[in-house]
């Protein structure tokens, strides 16, 4: 087994009108995304990778702090583009949430415009790179947290995400050049999919299926 690049679920063009642009979307998943599992395929050997899930390496790399760095530097990056491909789509966007996820929203984040909020200030005070959550905590209610570089709610013990935002500048310079409020607000509030999200609450989060 290896680890492999799952095709987008939608075309490289599909979220231009969504201001994710076509070359965006080609460099970040084709060639960033790409990038990340290369070089986790090219671990696997030399750090006893075999065997183990995508998840499972992403748990334990951060156990393992400062030593599990070079894994989780891929690892962490190859589980986090995967969830970003899936949670946004051509019919992203808008305010209208299933019931389940509203519900649940309002019950622990005071509601969407609350919750958006939250993710949005996450994203932006994330020093340099790094990403937003929506997680699953470990209590089972929902939160909003942010992790540095390749790290996730996983790696961190934090619970599971069910929505992440990139804020890697590979992931908005060309829409929104060195904006990252402005890309942080389209993204919640035109290409988030939230059924998906939805999905992921009902099914506990994103199950990668990838595995060394
Ligand atoms: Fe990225």
């Amino acid at each position: 087994m290896a680890f492999s690049l799952p095709a987008l679920p939608y075309s490289t063009n599909a979220l231009a009108g969504q201001k994710m642009c076509q070359e965006t979307l080609e460099l970040h998943h084709g060639k960033h995304h790409n990038a990340y599992v290369t070089a986790l395929n090219g671990l696997i050997e030399s750090k006893g990778l075999a065997g183990k899930s995508l998840e499972q390496i992403c748990a334990e790399a951060g156990k393992a702090g400062a030593d599990g760095a070079p894994v989780l530097n891929q690892a962490g990056q190859h589980y986090n583009h995967i969830l970003f491909w899936q949670v946004m789509s051509p019919s992203g966007g808008g305010d209208k949430l299933p019931a389940r996820l509203a519900a649940k929203i309002d019950q622990d984040l005071g509601g969407l415009a609350q919750f958006k909020e939250a993710f949005k200030q996450a994203g932006v005070t994330q020093f340099g790179s790094g990403w937003a959550w929506l997680v699953i905590g470990t209590d089972g209610k929902l939160k909003v947290t942010k992790t540095a570089n390749g790290a996730n709610p996983i790696s961190t013990g934090e619970g599971t995400p069910i929505l992440g935002a990139d804020v890697w500048e590979h992931a908005y310079y060309l829409d929104f050049r060195n904006v990252r409020p402005d890309y942080l607000g389209n993204f919640l509030n035109n290409l988030v999919d939230w059924s998906v999200v939805d999905s992921l609450l009902a099914s506990g989060g994103l199950k990668s299926g990838q595995s060394a």
